[in-house]
């Protein structure tokens, strides 16, 4: 995959978007929250690094590092007993800060310890941070931050591309002409949350005579309601709607092997109390799914193929620039190892030459 443009000179190359080594610390989705019980245990490999996770009797999820550091057993093999994991093979237990807590054939247990990953559970999935302090909160959608929701997992899929030019495709304002035959004008404003977090919202008012400009007219007071908030550069929680009924999805992606990309997308929708609320949340999700598939299949086909080389960026793809300079500015780890990228690369990640071109005013 050609991963960076041609006709930009390398100071200005994008160091982290597209690279299939490289990914941003933050939380990344794990598995949905449901398939992993009380007293199961699993093996995950995680952004190329291999994990086993379980479930204690208190409920709580705990990650390690995969292999036993006894003999290196995996310790998916092994068995949950209470809040601890003991590994199959000699038996070494070892409790839920990773500490081995018995060596059946010793007095004593040696004082060794399993790398534990810190975790936590939101819209009904686990995730994982790929360091040691979490810095950041979970991705979240800032109207919703302090509100519960209706959740519902739409689909997971593998592309043929890298994660990041999936991501981009939510802020492409041109695909939305030709790809998805929408009569609009898409125009975003950026907007930095926070260091790994940053929104765009459309700001275009509704105009136009057709059919569907008029009939979608009616739910919005000015501008179409649409917004995406990306968190490290590989969820993005994406709002659209009318203005009386916001519906939300999430699409959060994992870099797998040969820089492909690994996506969950789960429909969101603010709780709605009382039988008639449950029900009419209900069917707005069940519609949303059914949409929503229809409306990716033209981004789904082009994520097979796509070689992305932005050579010839034009002011409609400026948005774009702002998510790459945005990314490059993010803390680069290494898919596999998690160790921080190069060291020179990110002492000079603060003063990094934006990736620009003047015709796109970034
Ligand atoms: S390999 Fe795990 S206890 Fe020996
Ligand atoms: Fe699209």
């Amino acid at each position: 995959m050609n991963v960076n443009s041609q006709n930009v000179s390398s100071n200005r190359k994008p160091k982290t978007f597209n690279n299939l080594e490289r990914f941003v610390e933050g939380w990344y989705w794990v598995i949905p929250s449901k398939n992993l019980r009380e007293g199961e245990v699993k093996p995950i490999t995680i952004l190329g690094r291999e994990l086993v996770i379980y479930r204690g009797e208190d409920r709580r999820v705990i990650i390690f590092d995969a292999y036993c550091p006894h003999m290196g057993a995996h310790l998916a093999e092994g068995k949950v007993e209470g809040n601890e994991l003991r590994c199959f093979f000699h038996h070494w237990k070892f409790d839920a800060e990773g500490i081995c807590v018995d060596i059946p054939c010793l007095d004593e247990p040696l004082s060794t310890k399993l790398k534990v990953w810190p975790t936590a559970e939101k819209y009904e999935t686990i995730w994982i941070w790929t360091g040691e302090i979490p810095q950041l909160p979970l991705p979240y959608i800032p109207e919703l931050e302090q509100k519960e929701c209706d959740v519902t997992f739409a689909s997971r899929l593998v592309t043929n591309c890298h994660p990041n030019v999936v991501m981009i495709n939510v802020i492409d304002a041109q695909h939305f002409n030709s790809v998805h035959k929408l009569p609009l004008k898409i125009d975003f404003e950026k907007y930095e949350l926070n260091q790994n977090a940053i929104i765009f919202n459309n700001i275009t008012p509704i105009s136009g005579d057709s059919f569907f400009i008029k009939l979608i007219s009616r739910f919005y007071k000015n501008a179409i309601t649409y917004s995406i908030c990306y968190w490290y550069g590989s969820t993005g929680m994406v709002t659209f709607g009318p203005d009386f009924l916001h519906l939300h999805f999430m699409i959060s992606l994992r870099l797998i092997e040969e820089g492909k990309a690994e996506i969950m997308t789960l429909l969101m929708i603010k709780k709605r109390r009382g039988i008639l609320g449950r029900l009419y949340n209900h069917f707005v999700l069940w519609l949303a799914k059914i949409l929503g598939k229809k409306f990716i299949k033209g981004d789904t086909k082009l994520f097979q193929t796509i070689q992305f080389d932005l050579k010839t960026p034009i002011k409609a793809d400026r948005s774009i620039i702002q998510f790459i300079n945005h990314l490059e500015r993010q803390k680069p780890l290494m898919w596999k190892s998690w160790q921080l990228a190069r060291s020179q690369d990110v002492e000079s990640m603060q003063n990094r030459d934006r990736w620009r071109d003047e015709r796109t005013n970034d």
